[in-house]
């Protein structure tokens, strides 16, 4: 099948986490005006769309993923009004806006929820999935995300909700479709007001397998969330469906969230044929380095096996479909944390890993602050942590008898604050961030981790970004052209082909912290981009990453 051109393919995104981002009211907390005064900077990057996390009303138990009013932007990130003026502000820059559409969920301070839980009889008692208990406790053995089980108990009703999430974030009854149709009229409302696409939150979970068996004692997680609740009977049927009598109406692009899916099951999602998503997140890249117990047991990842999934699933997509290209997000640690090396080969290693990102074929997302090499935090106690799925993790671990100074290791390794520090604009208080109390602690290295001193240097992450944004927008090949891996046995070196007509190009990454043997064969092929400055034929120097075209 011949491979569509779109916008979408060709850009670059950019993701805001707003609460860290930008605070212009001094109260501690990123607004929307905030992203706005910083538009400018975005758009110097060379990204062409922005996808914003949940700014919608919520009671923030999950920061934002827990929605009370879909319709309304929360008064305490500037309201609608400010929203629309975002809207406008990016579309004069010719930047795209990407809303995230979380419906596999609201939050129990929703009017549907607080309606639903009165009554069996009342009329939105069947927007949620409701269960009787067995044996005086929960209708099966499942288990949420942030940890303890996914049902919870409801006087009023005599019954137990699901929640594959917190117990304040209520799943929505998909198969009601009333559900669905309340779904397409929000949609609607978004992007008839000039929305460009959505992010669409764990949307492999919304169909769910109503037996609601338990689940086998020895499952892992992982398994679980590919078998048990991800990609379950009807997902494909709701998301064509969501297309055909809504989204089909604009041009616009849209991206899935696909906890649970796999190189067998995801390539339906994007299919152009199929006519669902343009796009979706796996995360086996992600997960890569979880243990036997899941993420906050981590391992050593296996740098073999992280080419193969980059590999495996450009052939998934190669002739139907589209990848989505992401290292991390508001929900994992910092890329250089965790893929480079933040300390000596911080610079090094954030720029290999950017090299990395504009060389593969599928959209590129870049997240706030990795392209100033942000790096993780590791607080002493767990009472400066924020994240509800953290501190739930740890009061599980706690009751599990774990050894809690182990835990707090694992906690610095995976806690999603790590991602969610404010955003270090200067050296000044509070990192520029805000006037204010911020609401989460900073990152300590703000003093010389941030914009500004980034832009003062030619050299920094910061400008090597903009750099490869503006090559990867330059060649058609780095967008489209086919990917093979040359050296996938290699423990050290990243070595593909990208190929499109006549433009070909060999890409190099050392993922090393030593000097690692390898030479260019090929003289035809002539070196045009390299974190380092000077480099030796002989050998790649920790963390370099070259880029050689075919001349
Ligand atoms: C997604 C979001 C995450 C949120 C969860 C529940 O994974 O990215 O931040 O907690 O869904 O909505």
């Amino acid at each position: 099948m011949k491979r569509k051109n779109n916008w979408w393919k060709e850009g670059v995104v950019y993701q805001i986490y707003p609460r860290s981002f930008k605070d212009t009211t001094g109260n501690g907390l990123g607004d929307l005006q905030g992203v706005i005064e910083k538009l400018d900077y975005i758009k110097s990057l060379g990204v062409n769309m922005i996808w914003i996390c949940p700014i919608y009303e919520s009671p923030n138990r999950d920061n934002g993923y827990d929605i009370s009013d879909y319709k309304k932007i929360s008064d305490a990130f500037g309201g609608n009004e400010t929203f629309e003026r975002l809207v406008s502000e990016m579309h004069k820059r010719d930047l795209k806006i990407i809303m995230d559409l979380v419906v596999n969920h609201t939050s129990d301070e929703h009017p549907w929820f607080k309606q639903a839980k009165t009554s069996k009889k009342n009329e939105y008692y069947d927007y949620y999935i409701w269960r009787k208990g067995k044996n005086s406790g929960p209708p099966n053995n499942w288990q949420s995300v942030f940890s303890g089980d996914a049902w919870s108990y409801n006087l009023s009703t005599n019954e137990y909700y699901l929640h594959l999430f917190t117990k304040n974030q209520p799943d929505l009854n998909w198969e009601n479709p009333k559900v669905r149709s309340q779904v397409y009229g929000i949609i609607d409302f978004w992007l008839s007001k000039g929305v460009d696409g959505l992010r669409m939150d764990v949307i492999s979970l919304i169909s769910k397998r109503n037996s609601f068996s338990d689940v086998p004692e020895k499952m892992s997680f992982a398994q679980v969330m590919e078998k048990v609740y991800a990609n379950g009977p009807k997902i494909h049927k709701y998301l064509k469906e969501m297309n055909s009598k809504i989204l089909k109406k604009y041009d616009v692009v849209t991206v899935g969230e696909g906890p649970g899916i796999n190189l067998a099951c995801g390539p339906k999602y994007v299919a152009e044929n199929e006519k669902e998503l343009n796009m979706i997140f796996h995360f086996d890249h992600l997960t890569i380095d979880f243990g036997p117990n899941g993420k906050y047991d981590p391992v050593t990842y296996d740098f073999i096996k992280f080419k193969e999934i980059f590999s495996q699933w450009d052939k998934a997509l190669e002739n139907n479909g589209w990848n989505s290209i992401f290292l991390g997000n508001h929900d994992f640690s910092r890329i250089v944390s965790r893929f480079g090396n933040d300390k000596i080969y911080r610079e090094e290693s954030a720029k290999l890993l950017i090299t990395l990102l504009m060389t593969l074929r599928g959209t590129p997302y870049i997240y706030q602050g990795d392209e100033i090499g942000m790096t993780n935090i590791s607080h002493p106690s767990i009472d400066d942590y924020n994240d509800v799925e953290s501190l739930n993790a740890w009061e599980a671990a706690k009751k599990n008898g774990a050894n809690m100074k182990e835990f707090l290791k694992a906690i610095h390794w995976q806690s999603r604050d790590n991602a969610r520090t404010p955003m270090q604009w200067t050296d000044k208080k509070n990192a520029g961030f805000t006037t204010g109390n911020p609401w989460i602690k900073l990152n300590k290295n703000y003093k010389e981790i941030n914009v500004e001193n980034s832009e003062k240097d030619k050299n920094s992450i910061l400008n090597y970004y903009r750099q490869m944004i503006s090559f990867r927008k330059k060649y058609p090949c780095l967008v489209y052209g086919s990917f093979k891996d040359l050296l996938p046995e290699h423990d050290k070196l990243f070595f593909y082909e990208r190929i499109f007509n006549q433009e070909q190009f060999l890409i190099i990454h050392n993922f090393s912290n030593s000097y690692t043997r390898w030479k260019n064969e090929n003289s035809q092929y002539v070196k045009i981009k390299s974190n380092y400055k000077s480099s030796s034929q002989e050998e790649l120097s920790p963390w370099e990453s070259r880029i050689y075209k075919l001349e």
